[in-house]
């Protein structure tokens, strides 16, 4: 049976054949993750935040430089932390997107004062 990943905050599950790199199987659920260096841990813009315990390879030493303490928080590099069970990651919202959704609760909240 093949793993399943979840991305929170949209909860999209997507099964990949174990192995997977979180990065494609993103892709496969259709959620964004900008990268501009293709995967080669060059640009350090796929971050993650695991959220299950398990479930993805364990980060290397090299994740693990890169990535400073941010690793002891649960941080990973989408493109090398691969499914290897079922696992949750948590993809940061894009800015325009986090403002927006900001602001339309609070207008829902304001809505509801009245
Ligand atoms: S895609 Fe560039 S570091 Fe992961």
């Amino acid at each position: 049976m093949k793993p399943a990943i979840t991305f929170m905050p949209e909860g999209k599950t997507v099964s990949v054949r174990q192995g997977t790199s979180v990065l494609d199987a993103a892709r496969r659920a259709g959620i964004p993750i900008k990268t501009r260096c293709g995967g080669k841990m060059g640009c350090l813009m796929c971050k993650v935040t695991q959220l299950s315990v398990g479930g993805l390879s364990e980060s290397g030493e090299q994740e693990r430089r890169k990535l400073a303490g941010l690793a002891e928080q649960g941080v990973r590099l989408a493109c090398q932390a691969k499914v290897i069970g079922d696992a949750s990651v948590e993809v940061p919202e894009d800015p325009l997107k986090s403002a927006v959704r900001r602001l339309l609760a609070k207008q829902a909240e304001e809505d509801d004062l009245w």
